[in-house]
This record gives structure tokens, sequence and C-alpha cells, in this order.
């Protein structure tokens, strides 16, 4: 993919502000314009299943290289891996759907576009735009139809955002990647949630039964999360590993960690004018809920409305859904599947 940001502002900019030949950058791809084959892969020839509580076949999921993703999103992952071209100073937020990616992405746009958007100012872009309009989400824009060539106009640094596992992300490598995570059982009573804004009929059972067999979006969960562990573990410089919960307990000090981890640490004078205060204020959970273009639409190109993005943001929701027996099972699982690799959840 070609750069050509070369006489661009410093970035990152809100990718919504971002406009490449009158092509409008939110629109959904319909569904027969993505592309189904790609090199080798067929991807109406990998298995399938229909996600949780879903008749519909739109919302298919297709097993590839061990991880079940949309159907439409299969091909993002083949171009993501194999001819996306990240630049030095990239930064990728990845996680898994439900752990946190809206509150990362506005903590790390706000921490990383700073010196453009001080956070107390009036016209910072987190008042005016969602999180997800300010990061574009790799996933659907390199799902088909031509929509990367958005990411060649951006300035770098870029932010992006994806949900797809490690072994998935550029093979040429040289990108930073912040990775989020979140307490499983609260990730599946998360998602539970989401879902039911578009599905009131899902149950919650439907939803648990899935992510316990692994074929839920971007599932099983543990290779998900193990992978980019595994990542951070032997590459600290590239993949920085961070769990939703510690941002709850240390917001502040996790945005340091983040700042430092980008390249951009706080001054002092930052830290004594209250810069990383003021980010984390602007991004609370409070702050973001409360905005005009979080409360009202949809999320760009899907039918989940915004303010389901926005839920109860604590830890150990999980209580009010799962009897002590589901609790268990869960936790036996994610026990087995992390067994001696020094990544734990208790
Ligand atoms: P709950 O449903 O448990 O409340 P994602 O952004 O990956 O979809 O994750 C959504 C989860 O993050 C939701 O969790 C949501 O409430 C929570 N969340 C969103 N913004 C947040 C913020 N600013 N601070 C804390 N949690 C936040």
């Amino acid at each position: 993919m070609a750069t050509n940001a070369a006489s661009a502002p410093a970035g990152p900019v809100p990718f919504k502000d971002v406009v490449v030949d009158n092509v409008d950058l939110v629109t959904t791809m319909p569904a027969e314009r993505y592309s189904k084959d790609d090199g080798d892969v067929l991807v109406s020839a990998l298995p399938s299943k229909l996600v949780a509580g879903s008749t519909n076949s739109q919302r298919m999921l297709r097993c590839y290289q061990g991880f079940w993703l949309p159907e439409s999103f299969v091909p993002a992952a083949i171009g993501l891996h194999r001819r996306f071209v990240p630049r030095p100073n990239d930064v990728i937020i990845a996680s898994l759907p439900k752990c946190g990616t809206t509150w990362l992405n506005a903590l790390a746009f706000a921490t990383m576009a700073r010196r453009s958007y001080p956070p107390a100012g009036a016209d910072h872009p987190l008042l005016r735009l969602s999180p997800h309009q300010c990061v574009p989400f790799l996933d659907a824009l390199l799902a088909g139809g031509g929509r990367e060539a958005r990411l060649d106009a951006l300035p770098s640094p870029r932010l992006m955002y994806t949900h797809m596992p490690q072994t998935m992300l550029p093979r040429a490598g040289g990108c930073r990647v912040v990775y989020i995570c979140r307490e499983p059982k609260d990730t599946a009573v998360s998602l539970w949630h989401f879902r039911r804004s578009i599905h009131p009929e899902l149950s919650f059972a439907d939803t648990f039964e899935s992510i316990c067999g692994g074929a839920n979006p971007y599932g099983p969960f543990w290779d998900h999360i193990l992978g980019y562990w595994r990542a951070s573990e032997s590459g600290p410089e590239n993949v920085l590993f961070l769990r939703y919960e510690e941002l709850l307990r240390d917001p502040a000090e996790n945005v340091r960690k983040l700042a430092r981890f980008v390249g951009m640490p706080f001054s002092q004078a930052e830290e004594e004018a209250g810069v990383v205060r003021g980010i984390v204020e602007l991004c609370s959970l409070e702050s973001l809920k409360n905005q005009e273009v979080n409360r009202n639409g949809y999320m760009d190109g899907l039918k989940f409305p915004r303010k389901a993005l926005f839920r109860k943001g604590v830890a150990g929701d999980w209580v009010n859904h799962m009897t002590p027996e589901m609790a268990r099972r869960m936790d036996e699982i994610v026990a087995d599947k992390l067994r001696a690799t020094g990544l734990t959840f208790q």
C-alpha cells in the first residue's frame, strides 16, 4: 500500500474528516460486492456457522485459520495479513469485541493527537465524532471495494483498529500494536447486551454456549487473547498488552504507559498542566456516553446503535447473568486453555 502523506499534517486526524475523491467514508459494502475469492482461499468452502441466535445467513461466521470470522471479513483478514504494509510509526489497536475497544480508541486518539487537539479544547473531535469515526476499522476497510485507499490518505502516525487475531496481522510487521483484553465472563455478558440491542430475543444461554464452544465472532476468545499475549511476551516493544480491568483501576497510569509505548511520553510540563487527567476525563464513560453523537444514530456501516457501545463499564457484571455453574464452566475452560502460559484472569 503506497503512502502519499509526505506533505500532510501530523496524524492521527479524525478518519471521518478525511475525504478521498469524494468517496463516502462510511458506506456499508453490499454483501455481493465482497470478494469471495482471494488467492487460494475460497471463502464459501470454509466451515460455517450462524452467529448465536441468528437465523439470517448474512450473520454467517467462517472458520479461517482456526478463528471464526464474520464471513464478509474473511477477505479483510487475508488483505490485512498479505497486502497491508504498515508504516513504521503506525499504531494498531487490537481487541476482541466488547473488551473496551471504543474506550481504548478514544484514549489512544486523544493521547496521540493531543498536540493538534488539546483534550480540554472545545473543538476536540471526540466531542463531535464517535471514537470509531476517529479511528478507522481495518476489518471493514480491507473487506473489499477498494476502500483501503482511504488509509493511504491518512497522515502519519496512523491510528487504526482491528478485531483480527494476532496471526492475521500484517506479515510485513513493523507497526506497534496495543491489545486490550477483558475478563472473559464479563466480555460474554457485554457481548450479549450489545447483540441484544438489535436482536432483543437473543438468550444469554445461546451466547454463553457459543462462546464456550469457541464459535463466536473472532473466537475462540482464549486463542485470540493468547496470540497477543505471546506476541507481547516475545516482543514487548511491538505489542503492548493491556487489561480492561486495569484501565478501570488506574486509567491515568495506563494512558502514560500507552503514550510511552507509542513514543509520545508526556512531558513534565504536560503532567503539570493536567493533560493526562484531561484525556482520562474526556474519554470517561460518562463523558463519551453523554456526547450527542454517541447517544444517537448507528455505528457506521453497521446496524448497532452507537449508544449500545456505552453501558455499565464495570468489572464483575457477570454475577448478574451467570449461574455459579456457568461461571465455573467458563473459568475451567479458560484456566485449561491458559494453563502454563503465565496468563491468568483470577
Ligand atoms: P459493558 O457492556 O460491560 O458495560 P467495546 O468498545 O470493545 O465494544 O466494549 C464495550 C464495553 O466497554 C462495554 O462494557 C462498555 O460499557 C465499555 N465502555 C465503553 N466506553 C467506556 C469507557 N469510556 N470507560 C469504561 N468502559 C467503557
